[in-house]
């Protein structure tokens, strides 16, 4: 029995054997699993082939945001920032992953100051001197999904801002450090926690960052808040991506009742976000998107 499992095809669908593929590798979940931790399910792991086309896809993304850097400018209507991603991923050949998904009306996300995440782009919404705004694009490209945020400073922005900004894309790189097989997802966490509270400041709770891959939207949910050596466990072919919140001041938010997508601070304070999408390797990891 086992030495025909081992001599048919693997499940990831790389056409390898099972035995020369993920034998060793379910080995080691079933080890974990009975351990009682929680484990990566099956359909979450990617193969060559799918990696190959979230890297591709991730290239669009990055040129699109790229893009962005060099044209964002004072007095800019967000609406403008999102005919630019609209055109220039067309022009690459995908598809913005936000516009329509779930009724989102746009191309990308645009957060200005206290708008958490999920700002939506308009005519009416220009950018000042002295703001901060995050840019958040997703690409779908041949059913691949790419996703992942910048912050920009407008003109002369305030010293605590600039300072807000900082530290919300050290917490970025802190949580990236622990991204690695066999480890949790609470390690990437309480990275991020850590780091945002010894600078005064609060991740949000209740949005995080998310699987990756073929869905916009995949398992698992990625918090900042769970405790070390909790969570899932991290294991090659995973793709997520890490996009902690970091509030200036309370970490309570409230949702835009007119249009139940725009998330605020609840007291007015800013809040910063930058996002990476990141691959779990054999060894490490590897930034797709950022
Ligand atoms: N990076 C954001 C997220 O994963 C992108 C949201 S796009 C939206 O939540 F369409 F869902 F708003
Ligand atoms: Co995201």
């Amino acid at each position: 029995m086992k030495k025909l499992k081992e001599d048919g095809y693997c499940w990831c669908g790389s056409g390898k054997t099972y035995g020369s593929c993920h034998m060793e590798f379910d080995r080691k979940i079933e080890m974990y699993r009975k351990k009682f931790h929680k484990v990566p399910p099956r359909n979450i792991i990617k193969n060559e082939e799918q990696i190959a086309g979230l890297r591709e896809s991730s290239k669009i993304n990055i040129a699109v945001l790229d893009y962005v850097s060099e044209h964002i400018r004072e007095g800019m209507a967000t609406e403008e920032i999102d005919k630019m991603v609209y055109e220039q991923t067309k022009a690459m050949g995908g598809i913005p992953a936000p516009l329509n998904y779930e009724g989102f009306p746009k191309s990308v996300c645009t957060s200005v100051n206290e708008q958490v995440c999920h700002g939506i782009p308009s005519k009416k919404i220009w950018l000042q001197d002295g703001d901060i705004v995050n840019v958040d694009c997703s690409t779908n490209y041949k059913g691949y999904y790419s996703d992942s945020s910048r912050m920009f400073c407008i003109g002369n922005v305030p010293e605590d801002k600039r300072r807000l900004v900082k530290t919300a894309k050290e917490c970025v790189e802190k949580g990236l450090e622990e991204v690695k097989p066999w480890g949790h997802l609470g390690d990437v966490a309480n990275a991020i926690n850590m780091h945002a509270r010894a600078n005064g400041y609060k991740v949000v709770r209740d949005v995080g960052g998310h699987g990756i891959g073929l869905a916009f939207h995949e398992t698992p949910f990625v918090s900042y808040v769970i405790k070390k050596g909790t969570g899932m466990l991290m294991a090659p072919g995973m793709v997520f991506t890490i996009e902690p919140m970091v509030n200036m001041g309370t970490d309570k938010i409230y949702i835009d009742e007119n249009n139940n997508w725009t998330i605020y601070t609840d007291d007015g304070l800013p809040s910063a976000q930058w996002e990476i999408m990141v691959l779990v390797t054999e060894t490490g990891h590897e930034v797709l998107c950022w």
